[in-house]
């Protein structure tokens, strides 16, 4: 037996589902206004939500995502007395099941209703099969997270190209090798590609490989990156970096599986599964131009975004804790445990590198600590103490005493994006020059993947010498 919401102001229209969803054999809970109604949500569990557009104390369409992020996630069927295609398109955007008219036959609102049960039920048999999927380095409870890991394992159970998208260090290559050990290629090869790293003149022979003469240099015949994943997976890390004509080699590659190894006569085939990941906008770069449509649309098949840490801070304690534990663990030195303030500092901190920023973290309050059991505040570097003490002084509803200030002893902005840009710019000049160029240095400073830095030195036309 499921639970339903009704949230409409029209008392009528709410008696009338109420009934069609006890005709059901479920439960029917009615609200009259969105603040009722997220009470409701906030403290049930809730299956399935009615939900009307027009509502005294607001929208019904900006609260869909507040819905979805829940505890118990229901689904939302946005139910309007004045549909129309644009309200359509935006309820689906934030996340809705269906979008229909008040005027619809009875049928045609019990029919998602029944499709969202049966959907929840598979979802719930698949949770409660464990086995199924093996995560072992994946830590968090989050609902955001939790909606990946069903993607993981629906694209572990088939082929189909999986696309990853997330900031910098949100777990993008973590997640694709959980779904290449899921898979039923685990015991081939994952091979991994990082694109920004590959230099132009290169590409396509590490990709396809060459024979012997090719070019100068290619003294032997050489097996190509794809051909390495024959049987087993292809992991294309920051696919946004591929110049437009290796785009076009790869994408008939990706629908043939065959190619031609540089300097070849013939095609060899390669049955390789596909992942790639990027932290760029991919359908941005489309419209620009920068990037295929025809290969993104097949990349695409299946789309995991991945939360960034700060959208998802229930789970930043686990992640730590998972953490020290391996640290710990590792130097063979007694478990340390975390001091309330502590714990406070690090969900106060905004982690703009996420998880990647977190562990490094933690690894350097482990090694500042020496002796200390219990890990304190002081013991986090010095940037997350301030940011985090900030954060506690101004929260996010921007109430206070010293905003004025703030913005006074600041110079003005041209725009975010072209500060943001000369900021990036300046900080990667600074600190390639302190480390010399050296590259791993660098990572370990920023918190940036290497392929991430390569990225970004890119970007910027900046070399490490
Ligand atoms: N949910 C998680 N639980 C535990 N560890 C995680 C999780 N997500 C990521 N990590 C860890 O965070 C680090 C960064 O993850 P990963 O390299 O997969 O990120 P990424 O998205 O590929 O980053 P980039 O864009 O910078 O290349 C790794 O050490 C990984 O093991
Ligand atoms: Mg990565």
């Amino acid at each position: 037996m499921a639970c339903v919401l009704i949230i409409d102001d029209d008392t009528r229209m709410c008696r009338v589902l109420e009934k069609l969803i006890c005709r059901m054999g479920h439960t029917a809970i009615s609200t009259n206004t969105i603040h009722d109604g997220l009470a409701e949500i906030h403290g049930n569990q809730i299956d399935v939500v009615f939900l009307d557009v027009n509502l005294p104390d607001g929208n019904g369409i900006d609260v869909i995502s507040e819905i979805r992020e829940s505890n118990s996630a229901p689904e939302v069927i946005i139910i309007t007395g004045f549909g129309d295609g644009q309200g359509a398109e935006m309820a689906l955007r934030y996340g809705a099941w269906d979008y229909i008219q008040k005027t619809v036959s009875p049928e045609e609102i019990t029919l998602p209703l029944k499709r969202i049960l049966q959907y929840r039920e598979g979802l719930k048999k698949n949770r409660a099969n464990p086995v199924a999927l093996k995560m072992n380095e994946i830590v968090g409870k989050s609902t955001s997270i939790k909606n990946c890991y069903d993607l993981v394992a629906q694209a572990a159970s088939n082929t189909a190209n999986v696309l990853i998208t997330g900031d910098t260090g949100t777990g993008k290559e973590l997640f694709s090798k959980a779904i290449h050990e899921n898979s039923a290629r685990r015991d081939n090869r994952f091979v991994v590609v990082d694109c920004a790293a590959l230099p132009e003149t290169l590409v396509e022979s590490v990709l396809f490989g060459h024979v012997k003469g090719a070019f100068t240099g290619a003294d032997a015949i050489q097996e190509g990156l794809v051909k390495q994943a024959d049987y087993g997976t292809l992991f294309l890390d920051e696919i946004g970096e591929l110049s437009l004509s290796i785009q076009k080699a790869f994408l008939r590659a990706l629908q043939e599986k065959c190619f031609r190894p540089v300097g070849s006569k013939n095609e060899i085939h390669s049955d390789f599964r596909l992942i790639s990941a990027t932290n760029r906008n991919l359908d941005e770069m489309a419209k620009a131009g920068s990037f295929r449509e025809d290969l993104l649309f097949r990349l695409k098949t299946l789309h995991i975004p991945l939360p960034s840490l700060g959208s998802r801070t229930e789970d930043i304690i686990d992640i730590a804790l998972f953490h020290t534990k391996k640290f710990c663990s590792q130097s063979r030195v007694g478990i340390k445990g975390f001091s309330p303030e502590f714990e406070v500092c690090l969900l106060h901190y905004d982690w703009p590198g996420n998880v990647r920023e977190l562990i490094n973290s933690i690894q350097s309050a482990l090694s500042a600590s020496l002796n200390d059991p219990v890990l304190l505040p002081i013991h986090l570097p010095l940037h997350i103490r301030i940011k985090s003490t900030q954060a506690k002084l101004n929260p996010p509803n921007g109430d206070s005493a010293n905003h004025g200030l703030d913005i006074i002893s600041q110079p003005q902005p041209t725009s975010f994006r072209e500060t943001m840009k000369i900021a990036e710019k300046n900080y990667l000049k600074q600190v390639l020059s302190t480390t010399n160029g050296n590259i791993t240095k660098c990572c370990d400073i920023s918190n940036l993947s290497r392929s991430r830095l390569y990225g970004l030195m890119k970007e910027h036309q900046i070399t490490s010498r």
